[in-house]
C-alpha cells in the first residue's frame, strides 16, 4: 500500500503509522471503473497471483511508473523486490509492468 505516496509493506506496517496519513490501496489504483495500465497488463499477460502478492505487486508498481515511467529490468525488480511470490510468476510480472509502462508513457504524450 501507499502512505502519503509511498510504498510500504502493509503487513508490517501497524495500523497507528497510518494515523493522520493518505492511505492508498488496491482500491485505489484504479480510475474509478477504469483499471491502472498496470493493473490492464497483468490481466493480459496472466499474471495470476493470490490475494497476497497481486495487491503488493501492482501497487508498487504503479509507485515505480509514476516515479520512472521508463524504468529498466533492473528497476522493476528492484522496485518488486519487498514482494516475495513463491508461484514463479516473476518473468510474466516484469513484461506486464514493461507493457503497462509503454501505455503509460503513452498517455502522457497525448
Ligand atoms: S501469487 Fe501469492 S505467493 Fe505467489
Amino acid at each position: 500500500m501507499l502512505l502519503d505516496g509511498e510504498v510500504v509493506r502493509s503487513c508490517i506496517t501497524p495500523a497507528s503509522a497510518a494515523a493522520g496519513r493518505s492511505v492508498t490501496t488496491i482500491e485505489g489504483i484504479a480510475d474509478g471503473d477504469r483499471l491502472h495500465p498496470v493493473q490492464e497488463a497483468f490481466a493480459e499477460h496472466g499474471v495470476l497471483q493470490c490475494g497476497f502478492c497481486a495487491p503488493g505487486m501492482v501497487v508498487a508498481a504503479a509507485a515505480l511508473l509514476r516515479g520512472t515511467p521508463r524504468p529498466t529490468k533492473a528497476q522493476i525488480v528492484e522496485a518488486l523486490n519487498g514482494n516475495l511470490c513463491r508461484c514463479g510468476t516473476y518473468p510474466a510480472l516484469v513484461a506486464a509492468v514493461q507493457e503497462a509502462a509503454n501505455d503509460v508513457g503513452e498517455a502522457n504524450q497525448r
